[in-house]
Parts: structure tokens; sequence; C-alpha cells
């Protein structure tokens, strides 16, 4: 055996050679897939990504046909040494041993499969040789998934086709590279070309086999007003696993995961970033093999899936990116960054301004009537808001939402709030003239679509419309129950409810929520449909008005996910508006997601979910580093000084926005390792820079720090807040210091390129 492998070695090394366009430049579009018969290379501008299939002419051997993994890190051309034949002593055969690039099962590689299939007659062992490629140019779209996208000149793709020839299955691995941003996206196609019915019990979106090293992984991690702690931990031996089996995203875990050797800090090394662009339940594991190679697996839970495929049907997975730098874990999130907001939010706000919003939810919970409302919204304009979001309470009539267990699924306005409807409402705040702005107070309002209260009219005439397994009892979490949108009749009355609220009156936002996960299912494969039927409903609903900002929701960030940014710009971050705890929820986000998708505010003191109270300055500069920016707050019931603040914090949120919103973000000192958490955003030209800065402790009787910057161009010269000018070498170097009194200060400070 040993001395067939060793001829095999030989041959890779072979194959393996050949220039490629990184040899004579930047790799673009055109040169991004390179092909040599049985080898392929997928480049960006400094990551390549090799593999090539085993061509063991012998199909008895366990790796004829399976495709194995040479490289995935920084730019590489020309030959690669090929890698040594691992030994086979023991009883873990050559599989075992090697980087697969599409591990199937029941074949003898005992680590995580990336698919698992049931054949018709019970078997789940399946092999997937290789058959041939395809290189496209573009990126095609993903049937009813949402999907990074660009044109010929953005992205290549290549698909290679798998066959398993005993049972008939075709898998189609697919790899999109967008060379700027050193990604490359990656999904599967399953289809059963065979007579019999097959069931797909498991299936990763993204495989990949790195050699023996440590690694550390990072994670995201929470719960409700806790989301996106970040954890890193090294990669031990055995599986490391998370995920969710929510039926959504969740804010227990997010669908991120970077891999990063363990010397790699934010600034500095290498850094591998993985990101699942779906909203529904999922699993990530990372798996450190007997021998050492470490195999990280993202894609559908398996224990939400169970896909039965009739004879000529399809399952795609959903897509997973991945992007590699070797500038630390900021470089990854900085491509991921990039990425996202040119190539995944499919909405014209992606990068456009955004109004500053007042929204009534910690100003006046379930407690309004229309006069009520009438008075916030008036002082929300006297401060400067541009829009003014009715958030929930406003519906229901024979069970009126008056707190949070009625109403749910009678998207009605309640007769007894609003006598004469939504329309003379909303024209009435529109209306209203924004002070300090060109335009009218905007409308905007909440809604909760997925869900239904048992005291509803909707349950009552639809108790099938719900989640349920049989007879089981419907479980309920806040009074709620999750209707079915696998169900196309349910799909259309959202589409249907949702385009006459928007189209009777002028409302040009909308807070998308989704408070619970799903309860009893009928089958494990009920939450993927369910996934399909939501992107139906977000595509249509999108698409049908384009001029509609809509923010995700789900109790805060639980479905802050890139599946929900490919059609909403922006998620509420987190129902915690402690500005504190934001500063870790942001950052955190931040990982894998651009701050430009993310809904920050400024509430009152003391904070309703943790009790803190922080001037009103730092609560501001916290909510300014996202996309959407506003308050959640009654203007007449704070304290003089604060209202008083209001004004000029809103203006400084609007001179910094486009920074936010298009610039590069640098995390320079992480909450979690400083008493000074720092974060400059760049702007995309370079010219202007916006510097965050904070102090969380006291800092009595003790020297000041220094806050170096990152990204700047050291020949440069800055003018800082327009009085001194230093070069970038020195604002990087030597860096800066400012003075805090007491607790919680903060800075914001602005720097102009010469
Ligand atoms: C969720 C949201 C909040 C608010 C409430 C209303 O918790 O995250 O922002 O809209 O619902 O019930």
């Amino acid at each position: 055996m040993k001395g067939k492998l060793g001829l095999l070695a030989s041959l890779v090394l072979v194959c393996n050679y050949f220039p490629v366009a990184t040899a004579q430049g930047s790799p673009n579009s055109k040169n991004a897939v390179v092909v040599d018969g049985t080898n392929f290379e997928l480049h960006g501008d400094h990551v390549s990504y090799r593999f090539h299939v085993d061509d063991s002419t012998d199909d008895d051997h366990p790796l004829a046909g399976d495709l194995l993994l040479d490289h995935f890190g920084g730019s590489v051309f020309g030959p690669i040494p090929t890698e040594l034949v691992p030994s086979t002593n023991g009883w873990v055969g050559m599989q075992g041993r090697v980087r697969r690039e599409f591990p199937d099962q029941g074949r003898g590689d005992f680590r995580i499969p990336a698919i698992r299939i049931r054949q018709s007659e019970g078997y789940t062992v399946t092999r997937l040789q290789y058959q041939s490629n395809t290189v496209v140019p573009g990126k095609p779209a993903l049937p009813g998934l949402p999907a990074t996208f660009g044109s010929e000149e953005d992205v290549t793709t290549l698909v290679v086709h798998l066959y398993d020839k005993y049972s008939d299955i075709a898998v189609d691995l697919s790899y999109s590279v967008f060379p700027k941003y050193d990604a490359i996206v990656r999904s599967v196609n399953v289809t059963n070309k065979g007579d019999g019915d097959i069931t797909v019990e498991s299936l990763a979106s993204l495989s990949v086999d790195l050699p023996y090293q440590d690694l550390d992984m990072i994670s995201l991690r929470g719960d409700w007003a806790r989301e996106a702690r970040r954890e890193r931990k090294r990669v031990d031996y055995g599986v490391q696993s998370f995920g969710s089996v929510t039926g959504y995203s969740s804010a227990l875990h997010n669908p991120f995961l970077a891999l990063v050797d363990p010397s790699t800090t934010e600034s500095q090394g290498e850094a591998w970033g993985f990101s699942l662009v779906y909203s529904g339940s999922f699993e990530v594991n990372v798996e450190k093999g007997s021998q050492g190679l470490t195999r990280a697996t993202l894609g559908f839970n398996p224990k939400h899936l169970s896909w039965k495929l009739g004879p000529g049907e399809t399952l795609t997975s959903p897509e997973c990116v991945s992007v590699y730098s070797k500038d630390g874990v900021g470089g990854m999130s900085r491509s991921l960054h990039r990425l996202y907001r040119k190539h995944l939010m499919k909405s014209k706000f992606a990068t456009e301004d955004r109004p500053v919003m007042l929204n009534s939810w910690e100003a006046l919970y379930f407690d309004y009537d229309q006069s009520t409302i009438n008075r916030v919204a008036e002082e929300a304009a006297a401060i400067g808001a541009q829009l003014f979001t009715l958030d929930d309470g406003w519906f229901g009539v024979d069970y009126p939402r008056t707190d949070d267990d009625a109403g749910l699924g009678d998207w009605v306005p309640n007769p007894a709030r609003f006598p004469d409807g939504l329309g003379p409402l909303v024209e009435n705040i529109t209306d209203l003239k924004a002070v300090n702005s060109s335009t009218n107070l905007r409308f905007g309002i909440w809604v909760e679509p997925e869900m239904v209260n048992p005291n509803s009219s909707l349950y009552r005439e639809h108790p099938d419309w719900v989640l349920h397994a049989g007879s089981y009892p419907r479980t309920e979490t806040r009074n709620q129950l999750v209707l079915n949108l696998a169900l196309p009749e349910v799909q259309d009355f959202i589409i249907d409810f949702m385009s006459e609220i928007l189209n009777s009156a002028d409302i040009t936002y909308v807070k998308y929520d989704n408070n619970r996960g799903m309860h009893e299912i009928s089958s494990p494969s009920n939450a993927h449909a369910y996934m399909l039927g939501i992107y139906r409903v977000l595509d249509t609903l999108t698409a049908k008005f384009p001029n509609v900002l809509f923010e995700g929701c789900a109790s805060g960030g639980a479905r802050f996910d890139p599946g929900i940014l490919s059609n909403f710009p922006q998620i509420w971050t987190s129902d915690n508006t402690d500005a504190v705890d934001r500063i870790f929820i942001q950052l955190g986000t931040s990982l894998a997601y651009p701050a430009s998708a993310m809904g920050a505010q400024i509430s009152s003191v003391p904070n309703h979910q943790t009790g803190r109270s922080v001037p009103v300055t730092f609560r501001g500069h916290v909510a300014m580093m996202g996309g959407m920016f506003g308050l959640s707050l009654d203007p007449a019931a704070i304290p003089e000084h604060e209202q008083a603040a209001l004004p000029e914090l809103i203006a400084l949120a609007e001179k910094v926005r486009p920074l936010i919103l298009k610039g590069d973000m640098w995390r320079l000192n992480l909450p979690e390792e400083s008493n000074w958490p720092a974060i400059l955003f760049i702007s995309e030209d370079g010219s202007q820079a916006v510097l965050f800065y904070f102090q969380l402790n006291p800092n009595v009787n003790h020297a000041l720090p220094w806050v170096k910057l990152q990204g700047l161009d050291s020949q440069a010269m800055y003018s800082v807040d327009g009085n001194q000018t230093y070069s970038g070498a020195t604002l990087m170097n030597v860096g800066l210091q400012y003075e805090f009194d007491g607790s919680y200060g903060s800075k914001v400070v602005w720097f102009e390129k010469q």
C-alpha cells in the first residue's frame, strides 16, 4: 500500500506544478480559479486554496477519486511540497490520516463527516468520487436561499462534480472566489439520481481539514440581553461542537467560527474566518483527530434535517463564507465586513444614510394611546430625530395587544387606541418638521409576523397554522406560538398583511421582530422547510418595498446572521441598551458583521436591563458606533441636562455615520482586555478617521495609557480634532493620551488627512 501511495505522492508533485497568475500579478476574477487537469487552485489577493483529486488508478483504493486539500492559507504559486504520505500503523486507515475536502461517511474515516445519507435500503455509506468540473464566471444564485452575489468582475465559481456510483447520488461542490476580499464561498448540492427515496441526515456547507498545528477557535456565545460574547479556546483532541437547535440562528451561539494560530492577536497572525449564510438551526464542529489534523465543518444541524429526496430531487445547502487573513482577527473581520456590505446585503440602504430614530419601546412599552404617541413623536422631532417608530402594542381588535399575552397575529390597528386607524396618525407624524433636518419626521412600525398568541382571532381561525406535532401540547414562550412558515398559505398571509400595512400609510421603516425559538415541529425537516418559507417572505417583501428600511430583530440579536443581512441591512443588536454591556456586545458582533448592520440606541438611566447609570455622552458615543443610531426613551422624562445634550450627540452621530456605514473598523483595545476600549473607523478613501475611546473604571492616582492607532498612512499628516497635526506614523507608534473624569468616560476624536 505504501508503494502505491509513494507513486501517488510523486504524481501529485508533478501535477501541482504549473505557473499561476499570482506569479505575474495580483489575482482578479479572470485568474482566481485555475484548473489543471484534476488540480484546482483558487486565489484571492492574499489567499490561496489548493486541492487535487487523488489519482489512484485502482478503484479499490479507498482514496481513489477523493478530493484532497493541499493548502488553505497565504498566497502561493508554483509547486508546493507534497504532503508526506502518512504511515498507517494502527486501526485508523489512510482516509483518517489525510486532508479530505468533502469527507463522506462509513468507509474508515472516523472523523466527523461532511455528509451522511440514508439510502432507501437503509445504508448510511457513501462513496463520492470525482467526475468533472465546471468554471462559471460570476456566481449563480442559490435557489431559495440567501447568498453573496457579484458580477463576473467580482467573482468566479468553480463547481466540482462528485458521484456515488453505488447509490446514484450526485454531489456538486461549489467554490466562489471573491479575490478582493480573500473570500471563498462554498455550498453543496446533493441530487438523488437513483430510483428510490434517500434521506440526507447531515450536510455541511463547508468542511476543511487543516494540517497538524496548534490552533485556537473563536466563537460567539450568549443569551437574551448578553449576545455575542467572544469565546477563545485551544482546539483540543476530540470534537468541539456548538450550534443551534432553536430553529433560528439564536443568541446562544452565532453561526460564525474563527480558527487562529495560538499567537494570533487582533492585529497580527493567521486567522481563518467562517460564516454561515443561514438563519436556522446550524451546527459547527471542530475536530482534532487522532492524527492531530483539524477538521472544521459548518452547516445544517443534523437534528433539524432528515431531508427526503425523491428521484431527481436536489437539496442545496446554505453557503458558507470563508476568509483568510495574516493581519489577525481584525483583518479577518474587515474582509467579512467589506464582503457583506458590498456582496451580501441586497438593500439599497446597505451603505446609504439612515435616519436618526426614536423608538417607542423603552419610552412607553405597552402603555400608550394616540395622544401619547403624538406627544412623544413631537418631542422626537424637536430634539432632531428623523424617524419615529411605533413599537409593540398598536394592533388587535378582539384581542387587543395591551400586554404580551394577546393580539399577535391580528395585524389591524387597535380601535381603542387609534380610532381612525394608522392613516391619520402617520399623516400627523409625517407632517412634523424634524429640527436641524431638511426632512419631515418619518414613520416606522414594529411587527412580529411569524408569531401568534393563542389569544387572537388568527389562532381561533387557524389553529392548524401553528407549529405542532400531533396532539402534543403546544409549548408557549412569552405567551406565544410560532406560525409554520413551511406552509405556503402562512407565507402568503404574512406577505398580504405586511403589504396591506405598508400600502395603508407612508411607512418607511419596519422593525421585523421574532421573539422565540421553534417548539413542537412535525418532523426534523420542518425546520429547513420553515427557513425556505421565511426567505420567500423576506425576498418578496423587500423586493416589493425597496424603499422601506427593514431592521431585523429577534428579542435583540437572536437572529443576527448573514441570512437575515442578505435582506435586511441592519439588525437590532441586543435588547440590552446598557452602554457598557453594549461595547462588549457590539464589538463581539463585529467579529463577523459590519458596524453598519448594527442597530444601537441611547436609552434612559438607570438602564432598564442592568440598573446601571452611565452619562448620556458615553451612551451616545456607544450608540453612534452602530449603522442605525437612535434613541429609545421619552425625551420629556429624562433630566434637563440630558435633553440639552441630545441635539449635539445627534449632530455628531450624523458626522461620523458615513465612516460607520462604509469605513473599515479597527478594534484597537478590547473591553475584555483593557479598561480603555478603543475603536477606530477609517473612511473608504483613507482621508478621514474617527476614534471612539472609553474608560470603564476610574483611574485614580495612576499614569495614563496611550492609545495607538492602526491602519493609517504612516507617511501622511493628520489633523486631530482640527487642532494639532501629527504624522500617521506618530499616531500609530506613539499614540495619543486622554484623561477622563471618574468612570464611564468617553471621547470621540476626529482625524483629517492633510
Ligand atoms: C422584543 C424586541 C424589543 C421590543 C419588544 C416588543 O423583545 O427585541 O425591542 O420590540 O420585543 O415586544
